[in-house]
């Protein structure tokens, strides 16, 4: 899987020779699994028409008729400021890049850009001498130091018959600069594991007893760790999701095989999240062959309780830095902070479920970290922000722990 899956990208274009090559790097990010929204300015549409975009992206694209208004139906600029993950202005003309300079906010994709509190890049693609011009160097370094990413341009021949810089980069190095905007390096090369998804427990060779979890969130934080830079090894329950760039994944099915597992591999990694719904009981001991209806009017099942993995992990010498989830229906904090205390942990995500809207199953997370000494609300959002929340602070009170237990005593 892509590390773009899931990510929620607007990709605007503004009025150059360059914008064919735009479609070619739209559908490379769908087919990456991102979800796309195109911005054009009136000036993008004069080379590639809207239909293209609509087309290869799935979506209405976003065009301004006169300053900021959409077509009806879309989403206007505070809309698509909160939609987006990421900006890519691809291409960004040299005007484009002076309106931003300027702040003005005379068009939708200017006005959006404006709004925005999330990473903007720009890929530049313009003449050389308009490259090189003093105004436009000077409107760069300014949008630079205000945080935006400048990919490109690269040196080449120019559709003018020009040669020299402001050629957009290829689109491939474009996705690729893309995704590094991801990745925080804030956990590089830190060993972490993640348990995700349900666990099934046999009662016969065809029935099992199993439970909602999807394994969304699980996968979102081995996401989110790949994305901080970690060797991560998840190790999962059956679930439907693509595995994620970069992991090695371990597929296990019962409680007792992911116990295995995760015991196995445990000592070696320094951050554990335990995210998956491990079944709390198995059957005592399942049919060998397949429980007939006919022989039994009430089916009495006898469960037994499955081992805590996860007090097991926090209890191993030097065990890793730990993150408990806790998903409940009722009494949220208060059961969360008592498993906090019960099972060794160093941290606790606290997981509302049973929900119409968060939760097992649902594409939204509702989070609050707690401590021995606090708690930190994360808030609600779609899970794969919610992981690169959680895995940010994890990574900060990880990162303290290590700096503290390496300084000499006193
Ligand atoms: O006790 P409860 O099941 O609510 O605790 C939830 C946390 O403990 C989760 O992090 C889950 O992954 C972990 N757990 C476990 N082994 C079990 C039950 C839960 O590791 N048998």
């Amino acid at each position: 899987m892509s590390s773009m899956a899931g990510k929620q990208v607007v990709l605007g274009v503004t009025g150059g020779i360059a914008a064919y090559k735009s479609a070619e790097l739209l559908r490379l990010l769908v087919r990456d699994g991102a979800h796309v929204q195109v911005v054009l300015t009136r000036a993008a549409a004069q080379f590639v028409g809207p239909r293209t975009y609509q087309a290869l992206s799935g979506r209405r694209v976003a065009m301004e008729t006169d300053a900021v208004s959409v077509e009806p139906g879309g989403m206007d600029h505070i809309a698509l400021a909160h939609w987006a993950d990421v900006v890519l202005v691809a291409p960004a003309t040299a005007d484009f890049m002076a309106r931003l300079a300027h702040g003005l906010a005379g068009d939708l994709l200017s006005s959006l850009c404006l709004a925005l509190e999330k990473p903007l890049a720009l890929a530049p693609a313009m003449n050389r001498a308009m490259w090189e011009h003093p105004a436009t160097r000077a409107n760069l370094a300014l949008l630079r130091e205000r945080g935006a990413a400048v990919f490109g341009p690269e040196d080449g021949a120019q559709a003018c018959g020009d040669q020299g810089p402001g050629r957009m980069l290829e689109v491939a190095e474009l996705r690729r600069c893309l995704e590094s905007l991801f990745h925080t390096g804030v956990l590089r090369s830190v060993p972490v594991l993640v348990s995700a998804g349900p666990t099934r427990e046999a009662l016969d060779p065809v029935r099992y007893l199993g439970n909602y979890s999807s394994g969304r969130m699980g996968y979102a934080v081995a996401g989110a760790a790949l994305e901080a830079g970690a060797q991560v090894t998840l190790i999962s329950g059956p679930v439907s999701l693509e595995t994620p760039a970069g992991a090695r994944c371990v597929s296990v099915r019962s409680a007792a095989e992911m116990r295995d597992a995760v015991l196995a591999v445990a000592p070696v990694h320094r951050i554990f999240f335990s995210v998956a719904a491990v079944s709390d009981y198995r059957c005592d001991t399942p049919a060998p062959r397949k429980i007939r209806k006919e022989e039994h009017e009430v089916l009495q099942l006898r469960l037994i309780r499955n081992p805590d993995i996860l007090a097991e992990v926090s209890g191993i010498p030097e065990a890793p830095f730990t993150v408990g989830f806790a998903a409940e229906t009722e009494g949220l904090l208060e059961h969360a902070r008592a498993k906090l205390l019960a099972k060794g942990l160093d941290l606790i995500v606290a997981n509302p479920v049973g929900g119409a809207e968060y939760g097992f199953g649902r594409r939204h997370g509702d989070l609050t970290l707690l401590w021995e000494g606090g708690s930190l609300v994360l808030g609600r959002d779609r899970k794969e922000l919610m992981a690169r929340r959680l895995v940010r602070e994890v990574a900060r009170r990880y990162l303290e722990r290590e700096t503290a237990d390496a300084a000499p005593a006193h």
